[in-house]
């Protein structure tokens, strides 16, 4: 191979540069020209192709830079519909066209289903992403698990999941973690922390809602933040239990602090927080609102009484807020953990494409005795019996659903990662760049305006 096209696709994540520039570092020791498709599959689609040289006679550019959020040839949720086969066909023509021989994508689960489509013509190879970390398998026969049976509306179907039969081992966990995740779970676990210095002060409940879609590992990884409630989607909210959990808490310390997942389902197995008939580009439900919604559920239940009668407060509209971490646990400067294994898995990308891998996707694993090490699967593995690539859910063994709290397994899963996440580098940055008189004194400098000189066009 002589050239490669790399693509970031599905919502930023703070490691991508990371990833770029691992994958162009091992491209240059290799003598392999990178190309960058500029936002995502939405290069391919248009006839002109933009994208950028990451690595001009074969050195880095140096706008790459390992620790900026975001990732500097843009991304979109745009996505390959495998059964539009002239798209499919035109994308490929203007590949050919390139000379790119291999392509990386580095995404989530929404990007390896989209990459499926194209693998059948080109050598492509995902380099996984997400802040979600919901690319992945719990274990190795987890997509063997959906089945589809008859929906409600004539002729249609809807995925179900049998359930589990295996035990559960760590060590088995296909992606055991993706990057991105620490750096988002370090975002909201400190937001959890400072959110509880106003409940506390002002004898408050905070309900703090995470994003991360139908899967709940940041809320679970938030725990770190030591709220007195998690609550993720994998778990149906029992409306008892919460109510009776947030009095106990409230009771002894006068304040509570809740993190919800943004798509945590009532007992009907109903998101609290979808606007239904809303998705994005790739089909995704957006989801938004879990947090007021069980506002809505705990103003209700415990009634304005139990805040005045003893003082506390005047209603329990007063007492009981929301706030969402929102976009800033996707976005700024990646942490350690992020970084390091970000560069290796863009490195380790390259070499599969060079392997001979045609459909493969780059993995951080995690044992017992080996600690971290990457590794390599084959994208089919992801696939259920009818092709589909599933988003992975927390297990349930990672959750402790009586107590509302991450179970000791859940524990033991976060530890491995969250140990050494942090470098020193990482506060240090902040002491170093967030107060800088520059920053008062001169304008935002973006790395797109940089970009744009580079961009190129398929003539
Ligand atoms: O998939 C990553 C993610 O951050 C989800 O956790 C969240 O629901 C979604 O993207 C938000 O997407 P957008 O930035 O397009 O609103």
């Amino acid at each position: 191979m002589k050239r490669i096209g790399i693509l970031t696709a599905g919502g930023d994540t703070p490691a991508l540069n990371a990833t770029i520039h691992g994958a162009v570092l091992r491209a240059c020791e290799r003598r392999i020209e990178v190309f960058g498709f500029i936002k995502g599959f939405s290069s391919l689609f248009n006839p002109r192709v933009p994208h950028v040289r990451l690595n001009p006679l074969f050195t880095p550019i140096p706008e790459l830079d390992t620790t900026l959020g975001g990732t500097l040839i843009g991304a979109s949720r745009d996505y390959v519909d495998a059964n539009d086969h002239p798209t499919i066909a035109e994308v490929v023509d203007r590949l050919k066209r390139l000379q790119i021989e291999g392509l990386i994508c580095i995404g989530g689960d929404g990007t390896l289903n989209g990459m499926q489509a194209l693998s059948d013509h080109l050598p492509t190879v995902l380099a996984p992403k997400t802040i979600d970390n919901d690319l992945g398998l719990n274990y190795r026969h987890e997509p063997d698990e959906w089945y589809r049976e008859p929906g409600p509306e004539p002729g249609s179907s809807r995925y179900v999941r049998a359930p589990s039969y295996g035990k559960f081992d760590l060590d088995h966990m296909v992606n055991y973690v993706t990057p991105g995740f620490a750096t988002a779970v370090f975002v909201s676990a400190w937001a959890v922390q400072r959110i509880r210095s106003t409940a506390e002060s002002h004898r408050r409940i905070a309900i703090i809602e995470v994003m991360g879609r139908h899967s709940g590992y940041l809320a679970l990884g938030a725990a770190y933040g030591q709220p007195d409630i998690v609550l993720i989607p994998e778990a149906p909210l029992n409306v008892e239990r919460l109510v009776e959990r947030v009095i106990s808490v409230y009771e002894l310390q006068k304040n509570a602090v809740i993190v919800c997942g943004e798509g945590i389902v009532d007992e009907r197995g109903q998101e609290l927080g979808s606007e239904t008939s809303s998705t994005d580009p790739a089909g995704n439900k957006v989801l938004t609102g879990a947090a007021d919604s069980l506002r809505q559920i705990l103003i209700q239940r415990l009634g304005d009484t139990y805040f005045t009668s003893k003082r506390r407060n005047e209603s329990a509209r007063a007492a009981i807020f929301t706030r969402k971490v929102g976009h800033t646990q996707r976005g700024g400067r990646p942490v350690h953990f992020d970084r390091f294994y970000g560069v290796q898995l863009g490195g380790h990308s390259v070499d599969l494409l060079l392997e001979g891998h045609v459909n493969g996707v780059a993995v951080l694993q995690w044992s017992q005795e080996r600690g971290f090490y990457i590794d390599s699967v084959n994208a089919n593995d992801f696939r259920d019996r009818y092709g589909l690539i599933h988003a992975r859910q927390v297990h349930s063994s990672f959750y402790d659903a009586e107590a509302l709290r991450p179970s000791r397994l859940g524990v033991d899963y976060l530890v491995p990662i969250f140990s050494e996440a942090l470098g020193a580098d990482d506060m240090e940055a902040v002491r170093q760049s967030l107060f800088r008189t520059s920053n008062l004194t001169q304008p935002y400098h973006s790395v797109n305006v940089d970009i744009n000189k580079r961009i190129r066009y398929l003539e």
